[in-house]
């Protein structure tokens, strides 16, 4: 018998080419007046945002302009965000661009009903009042940040990832057009897209899957493995483009539903102490992670190496495991994800704060969802196998 289990997504999820320029008519269905556009400069500079702004336009909300999110979110870009989203009297935010502008929107939204700061919020289900309404628009097929009830900012004076939790942060509308993705550099359409991938993967896996969850995690790995070396090799294939940024979106509601589990825990620490893409920390991780870890459940594996394409008629389920890892270490080359060492991630300062971010993975609480167990010894161990590649 199964255990009584939630299953949470935005209250409306609009897709498919074109889909941002309804935008403001969305939003004018929730009564909102004035929103905070958070989004990063370069996005501006590129034109990505005119035809949401239009469209706000058109439907007569009224807007004010965060673009100062140029990197992953910190806990000072919530407070400066939080202040122009309070001195211009807005009533919602909308976040236009990659995992960035999303979660720091989120932190902003739910700091403009909470007392304290964001840090306080570190945990899940720690953030007490509903906070502003939340519109998402994903420039990048990869976070999923859209759909979860997660936000990632970093500490910086800890130098930690807070993984913050609550449905209080699962935006209201989820806006995903995939002709926002067309112009995307082709290392970020790798680095985001294997990013995607791990949530699924590991949505899959955790020990908080579920059903609901299995659905999407299954069929975000099977688009995702099929059309994201297509998107790669060509940015102006909108059907490889559009694929692989429903495969995100259902990977972000998988995940949002069953957790990310030892790879995304391990990841946050190599982010916050080195400063690479997420998505590169993951693709350094996955597939050594995915060795470790898949006899804590070889038939789920089994299950993603079929998903993704392999022959594993006549294998068994561990057999079969291990062609999924091997799958998953060649899509990564193949679409040529930059190793730790070629992002400047120097051996030794690894080898020296190993430990430090072992214990800031463990604390995380993802990797507790891994379907195999890992002692901190076992985490440095992978970290070192991480590096060599
Ligand atoms: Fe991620």
């Amino acid at each position: 018998m199964l255990p009584a289990r939630a299953f949470r997504v935005p209250r409306l999820i609009i897709t498919g080419c074109g889909a941002s320029e309804q935008a403001g008519e969305e939003i004018g269905k929730l009564g909102l007046k004035r929103g905070l556009v958070v989004t990063d400069r370069a996005l501006v500079k590129m034109g990505v945002l005119d035809g949401i702004t239009r469209a706000l336009e058109r439907s007569g909300i009224g807007f004010a302009l965060f673009d100062g999110v140029f990197a992953e979110p910190t806990v000072e870009f919530v407070r400066e965000g939080l202040e122009i989203y309070r001195k211009n009297g807005c009533d919602f935010l909308l976040a236009v661009g990659g995992g960035s502008p999303i979660d720091t929107a989120k932190a902003i939204a739910v700091m403009a009903t909470n007392p304290g700061s964001i840090e306080d919020y570190q945990g899940l289900g720690k953030i007490k009042q509903k906070g502003s309404p939340i519109i998402a628009i994903p420039t990048t097929a990869g976070t999923g940040s859209e759909v979860t009830p997660f936000t990632i900012i970093t500490d910086t004076r800890r130098d930690v990832k807070m993984l913050i939790g609550s449905p209080y942060l699962m935006p209201e509308i989820a806006i995903v057009d995939p002709l926002l993705t067309l112009s995307l550099p082709k290392e970020i359409t790798a680095t985001t897209g294997i990013d995607a991938l791990t949530h699924a993967i590991e949505a899959y896996v955790s020990l908080k899957a579920q059903p609901m969850s299995d659905i999407f995690a299954l069929s975000a790995i099977k688009l995702i493995a099929a059309n994201l070396p297509r998107a790669w090799t060509d940015g102006g294939d909108i059907e490889a483009r559009e694929k692989t940024m429903l495969g995100a979106l259902q990977a972000g509601i998988a995940f949002g539903n069953s957790s990310v589990a030892l790879v995304h825990g391990m990841a946050r620490p190599i982010g916050a102490c080195f400063h690479v893409p997420h998505g590169a920390s993951n693709a350094a991780l996955l597939g050594v992670v995915m060795d470790f870890s898949l006899e804590g459940n070889p038939a789920r594996y089994a299950d993603i190496a079929r998903a993704m394409g392999e022959k594993v008629s006549g294998l068994s389920d561990l057999e079969a495991a291990r062609l999924a890892a091997r799958a998953v270490k060649r899509l990564i080359q193949d679409i040529k994800v930059p190793s730790l060492r070629e992002l400047g991630v120097e051996k030794e300062k690894l080898e020296k704060l190993a430990p430090k971010m072992a214990e800031d993975a463990i604390s995380s609480g993802s990797p507790a969802n891994n379907p195999r167990q890992a002692s901190k010894e076992e985490i440095i161990e992978l970290y070192h196998q991480a590096y060599q590649g």
